[in-house]
Parts: structure tokens; C-alpha cells; sequence
């Protein structure tokens, strides 16, 4: 079977780029993410492809342009295993081998900043997806983690679990890691649900109870 390179870059700035995929990076011939990820090597030789909203287009390509013999990586941001490509990539394209290159995910780097484990933390994500979970979640664990997403943002999650009736919790935020906006963040669900919703984007979210 044809192999395809799934690389973990990690939160943002290149200092969180493991070696190995910087080595696996350097030597696609294609590479392929989001628009954000590919902008971060521009000035490599490698084809680029930018994954839009069609992601099945983008999918078809990779199966052929790894069939054909190229050195296709997919970039995917952190870890590719935790919300990340590599579970749409085994979905829709079970006749490739994966070679998985971890990355430091949003998540550990939260933790790392906010000086937390989270050996301890249920995780979760609302990133695009329904914050019912997370209610049940949070009403069962002390420490959930949480990725946001650009609807399912801080703000509108801390309303979400107040109308849902977990009661008020602590929370930290974590936004924008290794970017100059970088945000770090501790307050409580109640003061949360009053803040403008456009304060916060691309945050993790740790929900707990003291
Ligand atoms: C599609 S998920 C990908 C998660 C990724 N695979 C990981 O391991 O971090 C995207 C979400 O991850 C979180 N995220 C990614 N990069 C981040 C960063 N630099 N700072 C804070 N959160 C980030 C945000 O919650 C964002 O909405």
C-alpha cells in the first residue's frame, strides 16, 4: 500500500516543531493543510494545496497524487490523532498506509502555560460540534478540557453550561498560543457568559471545579 505522512506542527510558531517533522516537511513533494498551516512554508519548493470547506476534493487528491509517487504530508495543527486529520483520512481513505508524525497538541501547551497535568482532565472538543456533551461532561467530571471553536467560542460555552445547569465553575483560558495575541486567562463560567463573545477566538478551555 501507498504511503501518505500525516505531520502534527503543533500550535503555531515553528519553536514547537518537533525535528521529525520538520524533516518529513522538507522533504514532501506535496503538502497540504489549511490555509494558515501551508502560509508557515510558503518558501519550500514542495506543490502546495490548501484544504477548503470541500474537504472531498482534497481527499481525492491526496489518494492521487500519493498513488502516483509522490511524497504527499498532509499538515494537520498539533496533534493529528487528538481532533485533528488523521481520522478522516483513515475514514475516507482506507487503501493508504499512514505514517503518523506526532505534535505537540493545543492542549499540552494549555497545560504547560497554565502549569496544570491533565493526566486528570476528561477531554473534549466543541470545535464545530454540539456543546451537549460538554454539559453532561461537566456536570459528571471536576476537570474538563474543552478545544473551542469560532461559534462554539468561550463565551457562548460558559452560557451554554450556566442554561444547563452545571452551576458556576472555575475556568482558565488559553487563546492564541505562540502568537503575539497570546491570552492567558483565569475566571469562572458567570463573569465569562458577561464578556463579548469576539474577545476570544481559537482558545482551549479548562473547565473545573476547585
Ligand atoms: C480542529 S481542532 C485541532 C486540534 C489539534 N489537533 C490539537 O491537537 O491541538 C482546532 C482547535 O484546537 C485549538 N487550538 C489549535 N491551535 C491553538 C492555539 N494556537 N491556541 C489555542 N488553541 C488552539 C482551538 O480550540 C481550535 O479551535
Amino acid at each position: 500500500m501507498a504511503n501518505v505522512t500525516i505531520v502534527g506542527v503543533g500550535p503555531g510558531s515553528k519553536e514547537y516543531l518537533t525535528r521529525a517533522a520538520e524533516n518529513a516537511i522538507y522533504n514532501a513533494d506535496v503538502l497540504i493543510g489549511g490555509h494558515r498551516l501551508i502560509e508557515m512554508f510558503n518558501s519550500l519548493p514542495a506543490e502546495k494545496i490548501t484544504i477548503t470547506a470541500e474537504l472531498m476534493p482534497v481527499l481525492q487528491l491526496i489518494r492521487s497524487k500519493t498513488l502516483n509517487g509522490n511524497k504527499v504530508v498532509v499538515l494537520s495543527s498539533g496533534d493529528p490523532g487528538f481532533y485533528g486529520i488523521l481520522a478522516t483520512i483513515k475514514r475516507h481513505l482506507p487503501d493508504l498506509n499512514v505514517n503518523v508524525i506526532p505534535g505537540i497538541s493545543s492542549v499540552q501547551l494549555a497545560c504547560a502555560r497554565i502549569g496544570i497535568p491533565w493526566d486528570d482532565a476528561v477531554l473534549t472538543s466543541c470545535h464545530g460540534r454540539d456543546i451537549l456533551p460538554l454539559v453532561a461532561a461537566v456536570k459528571k467530571h471536576n476537570k474538563v478540557i474543552t478545544l473551542t471553536g469560532p461559534k462554539q467560542n468561550p463565551v457562548e460555552i460558559a452560557r451554554a453550561l450556566l442554561a444547563g445547569g452545571t452551576g458556576n465553575r472555575s475556568v482558565y483560558l488559553a487563546c492564541n498560543l505562540t502568537y503575539r495575541n497570546e491570552v492567558i486567562l483565569s475566571t469562572d463560567l458567570e463573569k465569562l457568559a458577561t464578556l463579548d463573545q469576539s474577545d476570544f477566538s481559537n482558545c482551549v478551555m479548562v473547565i473545573y471545579s476547585d
